[in-house]
């Protein structure tokens, strides 16, 4: 069977968040990044548009030789994964393998919980799907999920804005509408693969007991997990800790952005979908 590098996807930027972090764990594979970021943000876009656009993702992904594709995107995870897995999978390649970033966030959710009461800050889209209180529901019964979309962030982020005065009110505004509906939360998710790049924003006027946790080493330690239980696919992933960039914007703002998402350079190609 082929072999080719793990596929990380994403709308845009925020996928790098938890590229970075799954790269530091695992620097011996091969990875293909690929962010929509022409078409971003998705994350007040309906259902049926999150998926057609996950899915041509997903399938120049497959066709550019990666035998695993990681939706670094809480929104696709969301909107899109299952549908993926259960009905186009099968039909385009049933050996290859397509995972979200929700799952794994899900898994330790309820363990760093000291009372039980956990805050989900997401996309617009992720928040109305409800996916994060029905697994944590199924996973901690007994957990209360609070979900609060804040579908400010992404455009903000997008443009740079994380750091800036004007961020201010959004991100106050969200903790302010997340804390009145459970002031008890002493945990919150950033269930938004762009949200690490507001932490200080957050750390700042989010109360100084409440745990923030973005979900990169989470998933990073998933997949190694995953790759440690299926041989037969860590064996399909080459070696070499060679990384490529695509986006379907122009690649000199991609080049740019991700130095901040990533903390190193990076030279993009231009893809279209
Ligand atoms: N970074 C994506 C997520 O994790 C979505 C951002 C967007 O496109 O709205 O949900």
């Amino acid at each position: 069977m082929d072999k080719g590098p793990i596929g990380v996807f994403d709308s845009g930027y925020g996928g790098l968040t938890v590229l970075g972090e799954i790269q530091q764990l695992m620097p011996e594979y091969d990875y293909l990044y690929l962010g929509d970021n022409a078409r971003a943000p998705y994350g007040t876009r309906s259902f049926e548009v999150v998926y057609e656009f996950t899915l041509q993702a997903v399938r120049r992904l497959f066709e550019m030789g990666c035998p695993l594709v990681i939706l670094a995107c809480n929104t696709a995870s969301a909107k899109a994964l299952r549908t993926i897995q259960q009905c186009d999978l099968p039909e385009i390649d049933p050996n290859r393998r397509v995972l979200g970033v929700i799952r794994p966030t899900t898994e330790i959710a309820g363990t760093l919980t000291r009372n039980g009461h956990v805050g989900i800050f997401a996309t617009q889209g992720t928040i109305l799907s409800h996916t994060y209180d029905i697994e944590i529901g199924k996973l901690h019964p007994g957990v209360r999920v609070t979900g609060q979309a804040c579908p400010m962030w992404v455009p903000l982020i997008e443009n740079k804005e994380y750091d800036s005065p004007g961020v201010d009110y959004f991100v106050k505004k969200y903790i302010d509408q997340l804390l009145s509906r459970d002031p008890d939360i002493d945990t919150i998710i950033l269930g938004c693969t762009h949200y690490p790049l507001l932490l200080s924003k957050l750390r700042q006027f989010c109360p100084s007991h409440i745990r923030l946790v973005p979900q990169g080493e989470y998933v990073a330690n998933s997949l190694k997990d995953y790759l440690h239980r299926h041989p037969e696919m860590e064996q399909r992933i080459t070696r070499g800790g060679n990384n490529r960039y695509l986006t379907t914007e122009h690649p000199l703002n991609f080049n740019e952005n991700a130095t901040v998402f990533l903390g190193r350079n990076v030279q993009a190609e231009h893809v279209t979908l």
